[in-house]
Formats: structure tokens, C-alpha cells, sequence
């Protein structure tokens, strides 16, 4: 067993003999990964027997629904050696279009081995020289990076004093703009537009910078418990250009496995794929999340389970006298006042990794994912140590 496999297994206190276990699929540790040494084996490299607690990348500490392992483990047998294809390429799309509700038709849904294809696809399809991306800051980076990365310009819009994204700030910066980047919720701030607010801005982009593209990256907005926020795949279906990335790694629990969509118009998603390689969705990710979406009651636990554990985190975050910002998801941005890396080195001493840098707010905040509850009353008593000694 690797030192990471390991560290999963422990982390999670569960694991062991099925094929398909949680601890194998939920990944932990991706985002991550991507913008620094793995935090994982840094820690066990440092003292082996270590108990981590994983809560950097966002991802679903109790991993996939009973119905997707199940999925998963009838299908692991030697079919899998041949490009058979019993569930047909229409299947998954269908099952999401369905999900999504509002007329989505299998057509209208462009699935991606990971959502981060599908934002490196807009950036590529609607961001040129001269034609720059416009984003909040801070919020998820990676359109910015593959922005840069082009030659092209980004226009950066601060977040309010809310930590919520300036909407009308984003309109004006939108004129004559490539693409827009709305994280809604947003990571890393965790605060949320309410439906009519979205829409009221699409719909203001749409008319006053024809042929700006509008991405909404919806990962987390399963994790929302605020009724008035909901998709906004009714804007994406009505106009061109504006399309939803969504992803399977976050409340699905199947960061491992790979999945993610887009949603919105046919012309649109066309453009996507002729812009950006989305890899192809293997028919074990594609059975899991058939699964998962056919049985939503798990949905409902996972977002109820999240809850409760947001909900005691904001409280005994608060009682040590730090304010996080308003989350409808699975992570805190937390006002620590002191630097993010302090705050960091100090917890991963005490075997508990929190979030990256999430520059301006570096020196201020922290981004601490929501693990089990278990995890979290434990990272608590680091997160006392570290805050209030
Ligand atoms: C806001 C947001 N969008 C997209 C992604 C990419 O997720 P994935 O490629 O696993 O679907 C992430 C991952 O952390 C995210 O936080």
C-alpha cells in the first residue's frame, strides 16, 4: 500500500477489503496537489505514524453513495478489457439533462473527464488577445492561470466587503470582454448569488456585450441549503453563449473517478469541444454517476450531513472569536487574522492541512474544507491550539 493510499485509510477510518471503496475514490488531496507539494506524503514523510486530517481540497470526506460503490463494484470484473459499450453514450447526458430538470434534453450536456476541462475549454473558445476573461478575486483561479497562460488579458474584480462577488462590477468589466467567470458558489470566499441575481446578471451581459460568453462554475451548488439559490441552467438553455461547468468531484464524492459537464445551448457546447480535449468518460465513472443521480435521496443526506457540520464548524470557529464568511458549501473562508501560511505550517505540525494561499486575502484568511464530523471536532482542538495560544 503507498503512503498516500495509506494515509486515506487512515484518515478516513474506513477502507479495507472492497474493490471499490470510498477511500479510494474520493482523491483527496487533487486541488491541492495541483498548486503545491502533496500535502499528504509531506506530512507523512515528516512523521510517519501521523493521523491526518485532509480538509485543502474541497472534496466530499464521505466519498460516493452505497448506490455508485455498488455500481462500481458489479461492473469491476474482466468486461472491463473490452470497449464494450452496454450503457450508450447518450445514457449519462440523458441522466444528467434529467437531473438538471427545465427541458434539458441529453444534447444540451457535454460531459468532460473533470470540470477543469471544461473551464480551460471556454477560456480557449472565448478568450482570445483582445478579448480578455473577467473574473472575481479572490475566486477559483484556474480560468485566470489558463487565461495568462494564452498571452491574453485578466480583468480581476475584488470581491465586496461580504466576500461575495461585485455582480455590477463584473457587468462593467464585461464590456467588450471574452468570457466572464462566475463561481457561483464561489470558491475560495464560499459566499453565494441568490437565482435572480445570477439571472438579472446574465441576462444584463447578454444584452449590453453581445457575444461575451458567460461560464457559471457550479461545483459546490449542490452543497446549498438557501432556497432562493438554484442553477441556472434556465439561462444557459435560453442563450447562446452562456454555459454551466458542474463536476461529480465535490458533493458526488467521486473527485477520483473523474467527471465532470457542461450544460447550455448545442452551438455553444460545440464550440467547447472543438476548442479543449475533454477526455472520454470511462464506463465505470459512467455507471457510478447513472447511479448516484438515480438515487438523489442520498443527495439530500450528504447536503443535510454537510450542514451539520458547516453549521458546528461556523459555531465553534466563532466561539473562539473567528468569523467565517456565509458558506452554502463544503468549505469556510475563515478570517484568522493572520497570514494563511502561519496558520497552515503550524496546523500541518499538529497533523490537520488546510487550504492554500488565496492571494489579496493571504494574510488574512484561511480556507478550511469540511471534513466528517468526527474530522472536523478533532481539527477543531488543532485549530484552538494553533488560534488561541
Ligand atoms: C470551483 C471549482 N471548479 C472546478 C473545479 C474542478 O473540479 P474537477 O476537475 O475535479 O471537476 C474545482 C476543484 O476544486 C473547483 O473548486
Amino acid at each position: 500500500m503507498s503512503l498516500s493510499r495509506r494515509a486515506f485509510v487512515r484518515t478516513l477510518g474506513i477502507g479495507g477489503a472492497g474493490a471499490f471503496s470510498t477511500a479510494l475514490i474520493v482523491g483527496r488531496g487533487r486541488e491541492a496537489l495541483a498548486w503545491g507539494p502533496d500535502p499528504v506524503e509531506e506530512m507523512l514523510q515528516a512523521s510517519p505514524d501521523t493521523v491526518m486530517i485532509i480538509l485543502s481540497s474541497n472534496e466530499n470526506a464521505r466519498g460516493p453513495g452505497k448506490a455508485a460503490l455498488d455500481a462500481l463494484n458489479g461492473r469491476a470484473d474482466f468486461k472491463v478489457g473490452r470497449y464494450q459499450r452496454d450503457i450508450s453514450r447518450e445514457d449519462l447526458p440523458a441522466a444528467i439533462a434529467k437531473s438538471l430538470g427545465h427541458g434539458a434534453q441529453a444534447e444540451n450536456i457535454l460531459t468532460s473527464t473533470g470540470s477543469s476541462h471544461i473551464l480551460e475549454a471556454g477560456v480557449r473558445a472565448y478568450v482570445s488577445v483582445g478579448r480578455p476573461l473577467v473574473t472575481g478575486t479572490p475566486s477559483y483561479g484556474n480560468p485566470a492561470r489558463s487565461t495568462r497562460a494564452m498571452g491574453a488579458e485578466v480583468r480581476e474584480v475584488p470581491v465586496d466587503s461580504n466576500l461575495r462577488l461585485d455582480l455590477d462590477g463584473m457587468a462593467d468589466a464585461a464590456q467588450g470582454a471574452g468570457l466572464v467567470f462566475l463561481c457561483n458558489p464561489n470558491n475560495p470566499t464560499s459566499a453565494t448569488h441568490p437565482a435572480e441575481k445570477v439571472s438579472a446578471f446574465i441576462e444584463h451581459v447578454v444584452s449590453s456585450s453581445p457575444g461575451t460568453g458567460i461560464l457559471v462554475d457550479e461545483a459546490y451548488i449542490d452543497y446549498a441549503t438557501d432556497p432562493s439559490v438554484a442553477s441556472a441552467i434556465a439561462e444557459s438553455l435560453t442563450y447562446p453563449g452562456v454555459f454551466l461547468a458542474r463536476t461529480f468531484s465535490k458533493a458526488y464524492g467521486m473527485a477520483g473517478l473523474r467527471l465532470g459537464y457542461a450544460a447550455g445551448q448545442t452551438g455553444t457546447l460545440d464550440k467547447l469541444s472543438r476548442a479543449w480535449g475533454l477526455g472520454e468518460v470511462s464506463l465505470l465513472t459512467a455507471s457510478a454517476a447513472i447511479a448516484s443521480l438515480n438515487d438523489p435521496s442520498h443527495m439530500e443526506w450528504e447536503r443535510e450531513e454537510n450542514r451539520k457540520v458547516r453549521d458546528f464548524t461556523i459555531n465553534e470557529l466563532g466561539k473562539m472569536g473567528f468569523e467565517s464568511a456565509e458558506s452554502q458549501t463544503n468549505f469556510l473562508f475563515v478570517d484568522i487574522g493572520r497570514s494563511a501560511a502561519e496558520f497552515r505550517e503550524a496546523c500541518r505540525a499538529l497533523g490537520v492541512s488546510v487550504g492554500r494561499d488565496f492571494p489579496p486575502m493571504e494574510q488574512t484568511h484561511a480556507r478550511i474544507s469540511l471534513g466528517t464530523m468526527e474530522e472536523m471536532q478533532r481539527a477543531l482542538e488543532v485549530f484552538r491550539q494553533v488560534l488561541t495560544n
